[in-house]
């Protein structure tokens, strides 16, 4: 089951913003995230805000069929909330979920009405994600026609006692089919989603996964450890005993392996979980969340940040749809961030980059404790920005904490 939604102040119907933030529209980049909250199954360890069709039933509104209209309207919200000084969108990313569980066509609709609402930049970013067999050639040849730049495929693991741990349906070797068919459809920005720590998964098996996501060229891998989610058929099994939890040691070692492989053929990390073949190829819808960019996120469950405001939508799709229809603002709840917390959020996320952290951001005290981060090896002063080495990326939480007052 997905987890709840955190409480908050709650939003004004028609989704205003506050005046202060409202101002902000317009000095960073804007960005739209499509939440697409439908999955054939649920893997036993995801607990994202998505539902198989069993789990909706006949609720109204709850349906594929009608979701996208229901999404196009939030996007008129959007024009109304941010008004006339909003710029043209950088980055669009559809995600889930499982968004190829829509016809390419509904995808390429998104895309078209966020294009003719707010404009797209001259080298917008338009990703969607797709679970590899969830579309073939054809259809991947019609997201490139329709707009889309980049596509994100979840792999996982390449091992097959791995891929029946985590309840994926999706045969071994298909995804490094679905890489071929989509370079062949003329994408130059492929990823590929692998998750490691699986419970048995030993470190000759994380070997093979990362061999076989490199075998298949991809520009960008997402590498990420396991989260063991509260409530999930993964969290079930492990506390019966049925499977060994994962150990953090084990996923240290994993991670170094997947730097030692990734970087040696050619994929630099941009980011602590993220690698690419370059600047060109690093996700930039990504780097805008960690860059505290502003996004309006589209869908149920969905969340937006602009200026300081961070605001979540109803979780379930009927939910969402109800408050479309009634043509209220789908927003649960929102946070104003005061300028404290607006600079300490800059820190915990910049410090994930490999640009690594302004340290003019710190105050002198924060900055008197960079010698000793640098001694014990977990981090590098490069001019006025503080980097963290793969030391410090595994211990990432732990280094913002040593560093902030
Ligand atoms: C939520 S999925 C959506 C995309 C697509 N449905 C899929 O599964 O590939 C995005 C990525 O999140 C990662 N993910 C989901 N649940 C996770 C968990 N509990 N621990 C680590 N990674 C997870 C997976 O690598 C997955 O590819
Ligand atoms: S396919 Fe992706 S979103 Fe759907 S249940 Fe599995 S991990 Fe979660």
């Amino acid at each position: 089951m997905p987890s709840t939604l955190p409480e908050g102040e709650p939003v004004p119907a028609d989704g205003r913003l506050p005046a202060a933030a409202r101002a902000e529209v317009g000095q960073r980049p804007l960005s739209i995230y499509v939440h697409v909250p439908f999955c054939t199954t649920r893997c036993g360890y995801c607990d994202f805000n998505t539902y198989t069709a069993s789990e909706l039933g006949t609720q109204p509104g709850a349906s594929r069929v009608s979701y996208v209209d229901a999404a196009i309207q939030e996007l008129d919200l959007a024009v109304r909330v941010l008004g006339p000084g909003a710029p043209p969108v950088s980055t669009i990313f559809v995600g889930g979920g499982t968004p190829t569980l829509l016809p390419p066509d509904d995808l390429g609709r998104l895309v078209a009405e966020i294009r003719n609402r707010f404009g797209l930049t001259a080298d917008a970013e338009v990703t969607t994600e797709s679970n590899p067999e969830s579309i073939d050639a054809a259809g991947l040849m019609r997201l490139r026609e329709l707009g889309f730049t980049r596509i994100s495929f979840g792999m996982q693991s390449a091992v097959p006692y791995v891929l029946t741990v985590l309840d994926r349906v999706h045969t071994p070797g298909r995804p490094e089919q679905a890489v071929r068919e989509a370079r062949a459809a003329g994408f130059t920005d492929i990823s590929l989603d692998l998750i490691y720590g699986t419970p048995g998964e030993s470190l000759a098996d994380w070997a093979t996964s990362l061999e076989s996501a490199l075998a298949a060229r991809p520009d960008h891998i997402s590498a990420y450890a396991l989260i063991v989610e509260d409530g999930t058929r993964l969290a079930a099994r492990i506390r019966r005993g049925e499977l060994p939890m994962t150990d953090d040691d084990d996923l240290a070692d994993k991670y170094l392996l997947a730097e030692e492989r990734l970087s040696a053929a050619g994929l630099s990390a941009y980011e602590v979980s993220n690698w690419s073949t370059g600047p060109a190829t690093r996700c930039r819808h990504n780097l805008t969340y960690w860059r505290s960019d502003h996004w309006w996120g589209i869908g149920p469950g969905a969340h937006s940040h602009v200026g300081g405001v961070r605001w979540w939508n109803v979780k379930h799709p009927a939910a969402y749809a109800g408050r479309i229809a009634e043509r209220v603002s789908p927003a649960y709840a929102r946070e104003v961030l005061g300028g404290e917390d607006r600079r300490v959020e800059r820190v915990l996320l910049e410090l994930r980059l490999a640009e690594g952290l302004d340290t003019t951001l710190l105050t002198e005290s924060e900055r008197d404790r960079i010698p000793g981060l640098i001694t014990r090896g977990l981090a590098d002063a490069v001019q006025d920005r503080l980097v963290l080495t793969v030391q410090g990326r595994l211990l990432a939480d732990g280094v913002v904490r040593d560093l902030l007052d």
